[in-house]
């Protein structure tokens, strides 16, 4: 064999070798061939970004949603490129880097994405007021009253320290306060989170400035979609509200 055939013959060798490639799955991301990896971005809000008004601003909902929410979307995308994650549904990231030590960004990222996702959608204009139906007898039988769950949500979105979020969650079959500090959710506990409410100071500073209890107070009375919030309960075969 000349030395110009066994070019040719190395040559088609490499040409077979990057066409298999092509057509095998990436290894890194688990991804079809073919398919670029999805990349992770806020969901559409449910209204415009004035619909809030007078509780929340237009100019908060810009920078909170804009800015901040789009911000763990992108800085996610940075850090989930060409990983194990990159492939995986938002909530399988949050629930697999939970607590893993060396993921504390990526779980941080992800978790902060999810939690505005449902901190939005568990608002609407005209918002407020009591749930009905099923969701208003599982308050009822676990806090003994709507105003009870007013007041310990109420309670728990005021006394977090710091950065946070307080959420009615599903557990067990009975629904629950709780409240978690930065980008910490119920979703990496095994919770059904029904309803949240953002209580970083990004969430209200530019309305209220110090006064997290107003804003508080504006989201129970005014804001809170309890129709959305009730088809987060858990059903025999499937949620029926998604985040
Ligand atoms: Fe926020």
């Amino acid at each position: 064999m000349d030395t110009a055939m066994r070019r040719r013959r190395i040559a088609s060798l490499f040409a077979a070798l990057a066409a298999l490639r092509f057509v095998m799955p990436d290894t890194a991301t688990g991804a079809p061939p073919g398919l670029m990896p999805p990349v992770f971005s806020p969901q559409a809000l449910p209204y415009t970004e004035n619909a809030l008004e007078p509780y929340i601003s237009a100019r908060t909902v810009s920078f909170h949603y804009g800015k901040h929410h789009r911000g763990y979307a992108d800085k996610l995308n940075e850090l989930v490129k060409e990983t194990e994650y990159a492939a995986l549904p938002l909530e399988e990231i949050v629930k697999r880097t939970a607590s893993v030590k060396g993921r504390e960004a990526v779980f941080n990222n992800a978790a902060q994405l999810w939690n505005h996702d449902l901190f939005w959608k568990g608002m609407r204009a005209g918002g407020g007021g009591m749930p009905g139906g099923k969701l208003l007898e599982m308050i009822n039988a676990s806090f003994g009253s709507f105003d009870a769950f007013k007041k310990e949500f109420a309670g728990a979105a005021v006394s977090q320290f710091g950065s946070g979020w307080a959420w009615l969650v599903e557990e067990g079959g009975t629904l629950r306060v709780v409240k978690t500090g930065n980008a910490d959710t119920p979703v990496a506990h095994g919770q059904n989170p029904i309803l949240v409410i953002d209580v970083w100071e990004h969430a209200y500073y530019l309305d209220y400035q110090n006064r997290r209890k107003d804003f508080v107070a504006a989201f129970l009375d005014h804001l809170v979609n309890w129709e959305f919030a009730a088809g987060r309960l858990q059903q025999p075969k499937a949620r029926a509200v998604t985040p």
